[in-house]
């Protein structure tokens, strides 16, 4: 055993904060309470259905994560959430369409004691949506408090002990790093001034950083990628991770391309496409904000692939990824691969994947995972890039002058590893010399 870390008990209520009430959030918020009812089971998420092996394979250790990691229980959730439009989480998940009407009636006042707060929002960084739910403000900074408002009386409202915000709000439009997220100083300087650099998802990752509240980034937008917001986060000791949940067709990606290469089999064209009918598909329609989710989506195959190290292999690979909005598809996208393949002395293959999906149901484990592992980083005094986290990201964030690990099996190693490290356990390297010496 090595020296366990000290973490705070999981003991209390913890507050689940959502930006956005729509298909993930719902999915997410409706799925817990179904769960907590023994109406369903937590298919697909990590905490609640996890083992973790410990020690060695001969010592036959292998508890629940949920047994072993001191993280919250289902129970202790309670939520909170922004949106533009006035809907309650009820009314929010029927026109979001992903949970039948059967289950969500018997959680119904559970769903509908849930109303979104006036949301911060600015139709420049979502262009394909508008609302009445919304704020007034003279500045963002002002904007900022009011969001800090909302979060100090939900607290004290709810008797929370802790907070975690995600933002599952719609993808913003491309934006790069600049000048005013340099540093803290200037990021309050922008805040001040109504700088157009700051969209509507720093406000609130601002007003939760600046009170310590670890926050999660469910979308593929600039949001706390910046080194201001980090440089916050390491003063108020709040946990960070994000970007963008790794669901559907890139899930598979990252499931397929690490496999493909370990057989150093080469690939010359990778082309993605799908049809998806929600709310997030509209949205993604407008160029800039599908700018955003390709810029996302496309980094994935050259990290895994490393080109530089493989140019026989992988250094013409052809990469398209298409978003198609199709309104009769609702949540349920369906994605096409064609994977162009090369094989021993040069021969052609081809891998067709067809991926019915349910977005929503893919994300919303995620969203579960990653708020119950945020809580336990604050508690564990983890503050700032929570690279373990990457697991659950599309582009997760990562140190400056590092290069993000994508390998959906080497980030769950990492990830267990973390879970290992902080209870004082070995570490599991694989190695496995021990059982033949
Ligand atoms: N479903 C998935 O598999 C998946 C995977 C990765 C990322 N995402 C991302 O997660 C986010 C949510 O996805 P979704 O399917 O729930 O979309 P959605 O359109 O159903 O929900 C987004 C909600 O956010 C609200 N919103 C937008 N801007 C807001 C603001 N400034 N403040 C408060 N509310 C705001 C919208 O009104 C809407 O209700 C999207 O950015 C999406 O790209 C989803």
């Amino acid at each position: 055993m090595n020296n366990e870390i000290a973490i705070a008990p999981a003991e209390g209520r913890v507050g689940v904060l959502l930006v956005g009430l729509g298909a993930v959030s719902t999915t997410f918020i409706a799925g817990v309470h179904a769960v907590r009812r023994g109406l369903a089971k937590p298919i697909g998420s990590l905490t609640q259905m996890g083992t973790i092996r410990l020690g060695k394979r001969t010592d036959h250790r292998t508890p629940l994560i949920k047994d072993f990691s001191p993280i919250a229980s289902l129970d202790q959730l309670v939520f909170g959430a922004w949106d533009i439009f006035e809907d309650d989480c009820y009314q929010a998940a029927k026109t979001a369409g992903v949970i039948d009407t059967a289950i969500l009636d018997q959680i119904r006042p559970e769903l509908e004691a849930i109303k979104p707060w006036p949301a911060v929002f600015d139709r420049q960084y979502v262009k394909r949506l508008d609302g009445p739910n919304v704020k007034r403000g003279s500045t963002k900074r002002d904007l900022a408090d009011q969001v800090a408002d909302d979060i100090t009386r939900f607290k004290r409202e709810q008797r929370v002990d802790r907070l975690v915000m995600v933002w599952c709000g719609s993808t913003e439009i491309f934006m790069t790093e600049g000048p005013a997220h340099a540093s803290l100083e200037t990021l309050e300087r922008a805040l001040e001034a109504n700088d157009v650099s700051i969209p509507s998802s720093m406000v609130y990752a601002y007003a939760a950083l600046k009170l310590g509240i670890p926050f999660a980034n469910a979308a593929p937008n600039l949001t706390v990628d910046v080194p201001a917001m980090v440089e916050l986060a390491a003063q108020t000791g709040a946990p960070v991770v994000g970007k963008d949940l790794k669901t559907g067709q890139t899930l598979m990606k990252t499931i397929i391309a690490p496999g493909l290469k370990a057989r150093l089999l080469g690939v010359t064209g990778w082309y993605s496409t799908n049809i998806l009918g929600n709310r997030d598909g509209e949205v993604l329609d407008d160029p800039e904000s599908f700018k955003t989710k390709e810029e996302s989506k496309k980094s994935v195959l050259d990290y895994i692939l490393q080109p530089e190290l493989y140019p026989d292999l992988y250094e013409n690979l052809c990469h398209v990824v298409r978003i198609n909005y199709y309104p009769p598809r609702g949540d349920n996208k369906e994605g096409w691969d064609n994977i162009d393949l090369v094989g021993w002395l040069g021969y052609p293959m081809q891998l067709k994947v067809n991926f019915l999906c349910r977005d929503s149901i893919l994300a919303a484990p995620i969203v579960l995972d990653v708020v119950l592992f945020m809580d336990l980083a604050k508690r564990a005094n983890l503050a700032g890039i929570q690279e373990w986290l990457s697991f659950y990201f599309k582009s997760p964030m990562h140190a400056p002058g590092l290069y993000p690990e994508h390998d959906l099996f080497i980030q769950l190693m990492k990830l267990k590893n973390t879970l290992r490290y902080l209870q004082g356990e070995e570490l599991i390297t694989h190695l496995g010399r021990e059982y033949y010496d």
